[in-house]
């Protein structure tokens, strides 16, 4: 028991309170007789290795599926920064949405599966626009509307390349939906409110403040008070209990995961 809540710690410090016990004991009660001696040592021996063993299977389980964590995550910060590659500053804004969409989730009550699930799709939401020619996707200029058609075909494409993959079967039904609208005016199904997965209904607040608050080419930022009233009365795009659970965060902590990215000087 020791072994499994607290690892080969907690099992040596639990073998070694019980062998001071058993010391003191097979002391005061003494039985003269060298056999039983024996048995007792044995018994005590045996209880170490019954301790020590699984509490070490234990420390070791734990630690190599820290390293699989590890590694999954590295894989997919790689993933992001291909495309970052490309498309400079999607990684920032690819890590910053997945923490604003993590923070959500959980004030939404989701558990830490689910929660650990959406923060993957919000990361890898546009990994899709690998599919996009750089003619489209770096264009300065309008497209076209063949080129617009080229450009909505990116959350099937994003589900496509992580479908297959094990932990990311719920993120990729969410990069599917990341461009899905509340109202079924969104791409590429047309889903409608609940139908809309739920972490994709979280990343859409999410992606919209980021949007909202960040520098970009074309504007500058915007305020958290502008952001909020923008997402507020936005009936259309947003689910409502997605948009009541934003608004009840305070503005404090959203600005230190901003912080966090603000310079960031990151390795690709
Ligand atoms: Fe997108």
């Amino acid at each position: 028991m020791a072994a499994a809540w607290f690892g080969l710690r907690g099992a040596c410090a639990t073998a070694l309170a019980v062998s001071t016990l058993f010391i003191l004991h097979a002391f005061l009660d003494w039985p003269g007789n060298y056999m039983e001696q024996a048995n007792q040592v044995g018994e005590l021996a045996g209880f170490w290795v019954a301790g020590v063993i699984p509490g070490w299977l234990f420390d070791r389980q734990q630690s190599l599926l820290q390293e699989i964590a590890n590694a999954n995550e590295e894989t997919l910060l790689g993933l992001v920064s291909a495309l970052d590659l490309r498309e400079h500053n999607t990684r920032l804004h690819s890590q910053r949405v997945r923490e604003y969409t993590e923070l959500i989730g959980s004030r939404f009550g989701v558990d830490e599966k689910t929660r650990r699930e959406i923060g993957f799709g919000a990361l890898l939401h546009d990994v899709g626009k690998i599919a996009v020619p750089d003619s489209i996707l770096l264009k300065p200029d309008k497209l076209t509307d063949a080129e617009w058609q080229e450009m909505l075909k990116h959350p099937e494409a994003g589900y496509r390349i992580i479908k297959r993959i094990g932990f990311l079967k719920n993120a990729a039904e969410m990069v599917r939906a990341h461009h899905e609208r509340y109202d079924g005016n969104g791409y590429p199904r047309g889903l409608k409110g609940d139908q809309i997965p739920l972490g994709a209904r979280l990343f859409m607040v999410a992606d919209t403040y980021d949007a909202l608050t960040s520098e970009r080419p074309y504007r500058s930022p915007v305020t958290y008070e502008v952001a909020a009233e923008i997402i507020g009365k936005d009936d259309c795009q947003f689910d409502p209990a997605a948009v009541a659970t934003f608004l009840a965060i305070a503005p404090e902590e959203l600005q230190m995961i901003a912080e966090r990215y603000l310079d960031a000087d990151l390795p690709n």
